[in-house]
């Protein structure tokens, strides 16, 4: 884009401070520099203002992600300004204000940045500022924190107004190196990239000094009886008993996708007797309606509750926190306000046992959860020198609702189809079942990849995408203890469980004669046993989150082909056929679908094939063991050869909306066996 110094010392101190959760909140805050170039149309100078565009998040921010502005226009929109009432007007007026193409959409702090008379400028989120932003006596501390170096400003939405503000403040206060902005953030300003830096991390510092000497000890209040954190593997088990209630809590009006921690601040907050008190005041920076609403559900028992009284208390008190949300709409909404976006908790806090977060995809879930944390440090600062007191419920709605925001929801690309389902795929770290892993994973879902070798299934997890996207995990599906240890893993990894694919499987081809007990014992054990092992752990998920699912087998051809050599395998892949039915059927009230699928012949990518049986199957059909996938194909129908993606896909259009009314069906994806026709 520009191969100006202004530029690069922009980007690699937005880099520097982005990477320091200290200094700000994920994708929170934004930077600035202004600079010269020479204008391509006039062959003279012009002034330009380089600012962190609307989205993206500061410790990877790159050129590609800066708006680039004329300063001499962006400064003339003070002229045509028409009042803090139409503000909003003037994020359109940035547009023709852009040089060239303009590069990132301008976000609503351009104007702080334009408008403020420095080179450099850095508006951040950091706890340490917040905690002073958000003390009820925030004016008076910033005075006694950082004397005459750093001015106060009274909280107002972020917009034209704010940078108007600011500018003025900067002006009229020589001597200051930034400001701290009340119930939001702070803003420091420098003549180089290299002043504003060391300004924005000494308003950090000294804030976060100041609180650690003059704090009281214990700013939650003292410890609350039977509200200690619970020993881990205690509180684990408790999480993964009701994550599943509080996935259907949390997407009663729309499906969400969890995240789970149990960060010794989180418990601390939580075993503390000021919780409930400071938890309804919510939280306060800007940053945060849209990602962890006005405030959490807590759950008000004791750590040791049992999980049955829990999901009792927690039924009573969803109801509750969708009637107050519902209030704070109804109290403040106006008639242009943009419409309801659903009244149910995105942070849910258990005592003893952590926090769970929710979001449209796991990204969002877990950074719903940093945010949280962010508002418990800030909380701790704020009572710990003072009183916290976050902006009120009227600015807190005029920015969860605010037309701008609304506008950029908007703009968000449709979501993939299969977005916010979570998928465990077992047998996934090889063949048929990675091939499903992976295209669950294309189409939007979350995946856990369970199979006998961890290093595998993560290896084919990460092959996938990071912990966002994919997770894998070790688990024979022939032990009840570790299936269960698995569905237990896969909601406390992503909140819940929607698509269960059951894949793992063996095959030892032999004559009865040959077939001995543990051939037998074996096949039956991974395959019939092992999936009715895992439909039972996941059908309670199931039926506890209250939003359907789907439950797939990949059975195969030799269910219903009956052929010589292959008893046990046929007959355990038959018993997978039956489940499927007997399962359709009983789980049909859940709104569970439960379908099967199958393959013949997939050669390429299997274990199966690779471990001995394809060079037997080719042996005796007397053709090379490279050449077996062909000559298979000769012998379907289509003459097509069958391809691990072949049954992906099927597995993709079964879970797939298209397919919402079909249940207890079996695919054949074989390129056509007329012996294995269903009837
Ligand atoms: N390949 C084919 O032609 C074909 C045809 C019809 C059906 N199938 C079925 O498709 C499924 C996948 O087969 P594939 O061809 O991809 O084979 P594969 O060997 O490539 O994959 C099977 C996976 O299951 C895992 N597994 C085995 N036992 C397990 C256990 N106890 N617990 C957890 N994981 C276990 C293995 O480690 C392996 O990663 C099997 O159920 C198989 O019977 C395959
Ligand atoms: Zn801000």
């Amino acid at each position: 884009m520009t191969n100006n110094t202004a530029v690069s010392d922009l980007i690699s101190r937005s880099n520097r401070l982005g990477a320091d959760p200290k200094n700000t909140n994920y994708a929170g805050g934004n930077t600035s520099a202004k600079g010269t170039e020479t204008d391509p149309v006039t062959g003279e100078p012009v002034e330009l203002l380089w600012v962190k565009g609307s989205g993206g998040d500061l410790g990877t921010l790159k050129d590609t992600g800066l708006a680039v502005l004329r300063l001499d226009r962006m400064r003339a929109l003070v002229d045509v300004y028409p009042g803090v009432e139409r503000e909003d007007e003037m994020v359109a007026a940035f547009d023709f204000c852009l040089h060239g193409k303009g590069g990132a959409a301008p976000s609503i702090d351009t104007a702080m940045h334009g408008l403020v008379d420095a080179a450099h400028v850095d508006h951040l989120h950091p706890d340490s500022g917040i905690a002073i932003a958000t003390a009820v006596d925030g004016e008076e501390l910033t005075g006694k924190v950082f004397g005459e170096k750093v001015v106060w400003v009274p909280w107002r939405r972020p917009g034209f107004q704010l940078g108007l503000d600011i500018a003025q403040i900067k002006t009229a206060n020589p001597q200051a190196i930034g400001c701290v902005l009340g119930g939001h953030g702070i803003t420091a300003w420098g003549n180089t990239s290299e002043e504003a830096e060391a300004n924005s991390l000494w308003i950090i510092d000294t804030a976060a000094a100041y609180i650690a000497e003059n704090a009281k000890p214990e700013p939650f209040g003292p410890p609350l009886d039977g509200y200690a954190a619970l020993p881990e593997a205690a509180r684990r088990v408790k999480a993964a008993a009701l994550a599943p209630t509080l996935r259907s809590i949390a997407s009663f009006d729309k499906p969400m996708v969890g995240h789970f921690t149990d960060d010794e601040r989180v418990l601390e907050f939580l075993a503390s007797a000021e919780h409930p008190r400071l938890a309804a005041l919510g939280t306060s920076c800007p940053d945060h309606f849209l990602r962890t609403k006005v405030k959490p559900l807590v759950l008000d028992l004791p750590a040791g509750a049992s999980v049955e009284e829990s999901i009792a208390r927690l039924t009573v008190l969803h109801e509750e926190y969708r009637a107050d949300y519902q209030g704070y709409y109804d109290r403040n909404a106006t008639a242009d306000s943009p419409a309801i976006r659903g009244a149910d908790p995105l942070i849910i806090l258990v005592p003893g046992v952590g926090m769970f977060s929710y979001g449209a995809n796991k990204q969002t879930a877990r950074v719903a959860g940093e945010f949280y944390l962010n508002a418990i440090n800030v909380m701790r600062g704020a009572e710990g020198l003072s009183t916290y007191a976050p902006i009120n419920e009227a600015e807190k709605f005029r920015i969860e609702y605010w037309a701008l925001e609304e506008a950029k929801l908007a703009r968000m690309p449709k979501p993939k189809p299969l977005a916010s389902r979570i998928a465990l795929v077992t047998g996934a770290a090889s063949g048929i079942g990675k091939a499903i892993a992976e295209r669950l994973a294309a189409e939007g879902a979350c995946v856990v990849i369970a199979d006998l070798d961890l290093e595998k299934a993560q290896a084919a997890a990460a092959e996938i995408g990071n912990s966002d996207v994919a997770v894998g995990l070790v688990a024979n599906v022939t032990d009840e203890n570790a299936v269960q240890a698995a569905v237990d893993a896969t909601v406390l990894a992503f909140g819940g469980l929607d698509l269960v694919v059951n894949n793992a499987g063996l095959s030892l081809s032999k004559a009865l004669l040959d077939t001995t007990v543990a051939d037998w014992d074996l096949q039956h054990n991974v395959m019939a046993k092992g999936s009715f092992l895992v439909s039972k752990a996941a059908a309670k998920v199931l039926i506890e989150q209250k939003l359907g699912g789907d439950i797939i087998y990949i059975s195969s051809k030799n269910s219903i082909f009956a052929g010589p050599n292959n008893i046990a395998y046929s007959a355990t892949k038959a018993d997978q056929a039956h489940q499927v039915r007997l399962l359709a059927a009983e789980l049909g009230e859940h709104g569970v679908k439960v379908n099967g699928i199958n393959p013949d012949g997939v050669v390429r990518g299997s274990g199966i094939f690779a471990g001995g049986w394809g060079a037997k199957r080719a042996a005796v059909y007397g053709v090379d063991e490279e050449d077996l996938g062909k000559y298979y194909a000769q012998r379907t129908l289509l003459k097509r050869e069958v391809l691990p993606e072949n049954v992906a896909n099927a597995v993709f259009v079964l879970c797939s909306a298209d397919l919402s009314h079909t249940t207890g069906l079996h695919i054949p994806v074989d390129a056509g066996v007329a012996a294995a026709f269903l009837r």
